[in-house]
């Protein structure tokens, strides 16, 4: 089975690669490209949230986690 891949990208956006459905509260789908990863925005300033728009350059977004530790810790 196909694993999805979220990477949390460098001052910018999450970029979910593999079978990856994007939901509402009520569970609509947005239509997505099949195939395509989808980039969600994590910086809060995208106009076409939970997308990406690339606001984080302009707003200068600055985040560069690493996979230290324990998720949430
Ligand atoms: S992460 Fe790109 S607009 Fe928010």
């Amino acid at each position: 089975m196909e694993r999805t891949t979220i990477t949390v990208r460098d001052d910018g956006s999450l970029r979910a690669s593999g079978p990856v459905d994007v939901v509402d509260a009520t569970g609509a789908r947005w239509p997505l490209e099949e195939g395509k990863p989808v980039f969600l925005c994590r910086c809060g300033h995208s106009a076409s949230k939970p997308f990406c728009d690339g606001s984080h350059n302009r707003e200068s977004f600055r985040s560069a986690p690493r996979a230290e530790g324990e998720p949430g810790a």
